[in-house]
């Protein structure tokens, strides 16, 4: 047990760094309960008004453990934080949750936390993000204004507030004895470092906001030195971060001064199951009397989680109004259910499902910017590629017949599928809300295996559901033993779950997600689902359990 800055105990000195991998409520009491080791969880940095963020990329790995970040402090506000996290308080164990709050004055600082002081143990304040323009570091770089946030926070709330400075700002010492003085219970070292700027090999940032700040391994000495510079002159418990990524690391926060652990970017790329061991693993290098034996990461990872390969466009075949079918020259493999993200330099990035490998081809919605970028994409325009992320659809077993049921561009994948497992498939539906081209109809009817396209007719929604619930009715056996692959919008896959029910067993239904995912590597939790897990890296593809509670 550790003393906490509350004066109550805690079970272990971690949390995860705000606005890392558990930015939802639900991933954030799921990992409550599920790490030991996290003594208290810290939320995403919240505002008053819900605030969209930066457009993607917003996260890239430059050298590998070294990341680079502009997500632009999105959030949905204080109010609906609270109403969000409702739900999941009291935390396991009661373990304390601290609010993150950003402001651009004191006044919106203390209004932000007013909302959150219903649900908040403590407050974390934001001093020190590198890359919004009036907030974060601008703010924490006015020592008047920092001192008037913090003794107008003491005056107001009786709860702990910690101050998160920056490295940026010159003496960091003396900031965190400023905050002290003004009334800060704990200081919070560091946030991101910068803000940088990374290039693909065009000369083109690659990060949407241009510019980001730097976190993971690279930062490491900052932190480091920072957290032993301010030690020496503060009285208030220190909360470490910063490229911690070992036993070795939290060993070396202890030694510079530090009582707390925040770990983010080493988090990147690890799904749940990971994030456990993970912890376990960090945890050897608390006990100070306990020798280290640098033991081995439990998922070292080779090469970078974000590094984007240049192709080009073969073909750009319209398939719809607002639909087309895009041919690349890679082949890299992948399993069906798996994605990658499509970059084009100066417009953004997006994630899509493959429906072939060899050559990579993708059925494309075009809904916003970037796909309508993707439209008038010609053969021989460059674009670059990412991955592929997710586990994609489980190996039937050889003794099952595989029934797959698509919506829209939820074709891609269980096309993919169809073409993998051809010998198994007993069905596949394909469903489109509106007309689409008579060659491509024909097309699918010619090279996917027993599949039935379905389109609606006008002013008519979910033909695709009344054929499959004819189709169950004749096909009986093949229902009975099938496994059964799904993708599509969730209202269609919802309803087509309710009727396989009465035949396929929930262990033989997996359904491929596709959240808002806008990293792809787990950091940033945007793709969070009810049951707290982030379907980047936990899914896409979930067995129904996790589908429907
Ligand atoms: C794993 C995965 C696989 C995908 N595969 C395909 C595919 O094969 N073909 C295809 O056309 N699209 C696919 N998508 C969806 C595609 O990534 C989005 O439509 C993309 O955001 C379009 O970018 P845009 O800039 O054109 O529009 P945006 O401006 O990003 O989006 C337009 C509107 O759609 C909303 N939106 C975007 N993405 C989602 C989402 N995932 N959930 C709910 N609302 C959303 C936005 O909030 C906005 O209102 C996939 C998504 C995921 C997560
Ligand atoms: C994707 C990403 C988002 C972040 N968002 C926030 C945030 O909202 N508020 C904040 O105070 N720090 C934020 N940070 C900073 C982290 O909490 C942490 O202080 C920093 O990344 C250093 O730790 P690390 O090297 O272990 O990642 C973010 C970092 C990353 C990588």
């Amino acid at each position: 047990m550790t003393s906490w800055l509350s004066g109550t105990t805690i079970s272990a000195p971690f949390t995860i760094g705000s606005g890392v991998v558990a930015t939802a409520p639900s991933v954030l009491a799921r990992l409550a309960r599920e790490i030991p080791q996290l003594g208290f969880v810290t939320t995403k940095t919240l505002s008053l008004l819900p605030r969209e963020g930066y457009r993607e990329p917003i996260i890239y790995e430059y050298y590998p453990g070294c990341f680079i970040n502009a997500v632009g402090l999105a959030n949905p506000g204080a109010a609906a934080f609270v109403r969000d996290i409702a739900p999941h308080l009291p935390l396991h164990n009661n373990k304390p949750l601290v609010a993150s709050i950003m402001g651009e004055n004191p006044d919106e600082f203390v209004a932000c936390a007013k909302i959150l002081d219903p649900v908040a143990s403590a407050f974390e304040l934001n001093l020190s993000c590198p890359h919004v323009k009036g907030a974060g570091q601008s703010v924490g770089s006015d020592p008047e204004a920092v001192k008037t946030i913090i003794q107008l926070m003491k005056k107001t709330f009786p709860k702990p507030v910690i101050a998160k400075l920056s490295p940026n700002l010159g003496d960091i010492a003396t900031s965190a004895q400023l905050c002290e003085r003004a009334g800060a219970d704990g200081l919070s070292l560091i946030n991101t470092v910068g803000p940088g700027l990374i290039l693909d090999d065009a000369g083109i940032p690659i990060l949407s906001n241009e510019v980001g700040g730097m976190s993971g391994r690279g930062i490491l000495p900052i932190g480091l030195k920072a957290v032993r510079d301010v030690a020496r002159v503060a009285h208030i418990p220190i909360i470490a971060s910063g490229g911690i990524a070992s036993p070795c690391d939290v060993r070396a926060y202890q030694r510079a001064g530090a009582s707390f652990f925040s770990v983010g970017s080493a988090l990147a790329g690890k799904n749940t199951q990971q994030l456990i061991s993970f912890f376990q693993y960090l945890a050897q290098g608390i006990d100070p009397s306990t020798p280290l034996r640098s033991p081995e990461s439990p998922d070292q990872r080779e090469g970078l989680l974000t590094a984007y390969t240049k192709t080009t466009v073969l073909r750009n075949s319209p398939a719809a109004d607002d639909l087309f079918v895009l041919d690349l020259a890679d082949a890299r493999p992948c399993n069906p259910g798996s994605f990658f993200f499509l970059r084009i330099p100066g417009v953004g990035e997006k994630p899509f499902s493959p429906m072939s490998h060899n050559p990579h081809r993708y059925l494309i919605r075009a809904v916003g910017p970037f796909t309508k970028r993707c439209q008038a994409l010609q053969t021989g325009d460059e674009i670059y590629l990412r991955g592929p992320y997710g586990n994609g659809f489980p190996e039937p077993p050889l003794s099952r017949p595989l029934v797959l049921i698509a919506g829209g561009t939820g074709a891609a994948p269980l096309i993919m599928a169809a073409a993998r497992w051809q010998r198994q498939v007993g069905r596949m539906f394909i469903g489109f809300s509106k007309e689409i081209q008579a060659h491509f109809k024909r097309e699918l009817e010619r090279t996917v295996a027993r599949v039935r396209v379905v389109v609606d007719a006008p002013g008519e929604v979910g033909a695709i559901l009344s054929e499959l619930a004819h189709d169950m009715r004749s096909e009986k056996i093949l229902y009975r033993n099938c496994v059964a692959f799904l993708c599509g919008p969730r209202r269609m896959t919802g309803a087509a779950v309710a009727l396989l029910l009465d035949a396929v067993p929930r262990s033989r239904i997996f359904v491929a997600r596709e959240d808002l995912m806008r990293c792809g590597i787990g950091l940033c939790g945007s793709c969070a689902t009810e049951h707290g897990l982030r379907s980047c890296i936990d899914g896409p593809v979930f067995p129904l359990e996790y589908e429907q509670p």
